[in-house]
């Protein structure tokens, strides 16, 4: 999508961060910004599975001669690794304009008494420990320029809770709440935080979810139209570009036939 000259101003030789690059929104958002930038930004592209950055880079490069990518593994979920991740950024990074908290993850739809304390624990590691920690590491380089974007991403399960979904709605929860408090510490600063909630978004979130099973992921959309990756992206994309005294404090995002969590629309087959 064009956002105009606008935009590409607004965009132009900032470093922005975004975690989970290597699929779904996280990427979406990588293409919208260096297509809305022109390619004159910088972006650091982080998740684990860094073959899939590495891809991505090159794409971009490809495709925008100007644009500097530094694709890196950075597992947010390994809280002890956030800190030096940040302080050993290349220095052509390091002063970093944007975050972009996109990593995250549901595993299971297990009732409570019966949920793998594992999946617990890498839940609450990754969408809330980790966003935290990379918030609060990021956090005095924004304040040191009083200026900076924060995008956290929630969900409609942060806003909704249903059964079988109580520690994934818990970690969303956990990330409006946290989104709320740090909006209001930083009310005498140029710092906004972003907080996007979608609802059904088609990528491979459900196929992590029930781990790898295609049949219980392909369930969840049967019928419905749901929102792809790159919808959620220009609502990113159009939050960052805003000028810089607007805060889209939180956006809803449903795709037409969802109005909460479990109230979907499904065609018969
Ligand atoms: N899809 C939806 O319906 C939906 C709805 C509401 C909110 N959301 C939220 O949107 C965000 C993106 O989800 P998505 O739909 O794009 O799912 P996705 O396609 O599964 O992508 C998730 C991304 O997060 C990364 N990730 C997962 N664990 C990580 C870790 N420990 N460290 C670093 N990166 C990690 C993955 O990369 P690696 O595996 O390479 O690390 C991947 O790039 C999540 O926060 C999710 O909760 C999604």
């Amino acid at each position: 999508m064009s956002y105009g000259s606008k935009a590409a101003q607004r965009l132009a030789n900032k470093i922005i961060l975004i975690t989970g690059a290597s699929g779904g929104i996280g990427e979406a958002t990588a293409r919208e910004i260096a297509g809305a930038a022109n390619g004159n930004v910088k972006l650091i592209l982080t998740a684990r599975r860094k073959e899939k950055l590495d891809a991505l880079a090159k794409d971009l490069s490809a495709k925008y001669p100007s644009i500097q990518t530094h694709a890196a593994q950075f597992d947010v979920s390994k809280i002890e690794t956030i800190k030096p991740f940040i302080s050993n950024l290349p220095s052509d990074f390091a002063d970093i304009d944007v975050l972009i908290n996109n990593a995250g993850l549901a595993l299971g739809r297990d009732p409570v008494g019966q949920i793998a304390e594992e999946d617990i624990s890498q839940m609450f590691n990754t969408n809330v420990l980790g966003l935290i920690t990379l918030t609060q590491t990021v956090l005095p380089i924004f304040k040191k320029k009083n200026s900076g974007d924060i995008v956290n991403l929630g969900s409609i399960a942060g806003r909704d809770p249903y059964p079988g979904g109580s520690i994934y709605c818990a970690t969303k929860a956990s990330v409006k709440f946290f989104s709320h408090a740090l909006r209001k510490e930083l009310i005498d600063t140029r710092i906004r935080v972003l907080e996007v909630d979608p609802g059904n978004v088609e990528t491979d979130f459900s196929l992590v979810r029930y781990k790898n099973d295609s049949d219980k992921a392909k369930a969840v959309y049967e019928g419905t139209e749901p929102l792809l990756a790159d919808d959620i992206a220009e609502i990113i994309v159009f939050g960052i570009t805003r000028r810089e005294n607007a805060v889209i404090a939180e956006t809803l995002v449903f795709a037409s036939g969802q109005a909460s969590a479990s109230h979907l629309y499904r065609k018969k087959l």
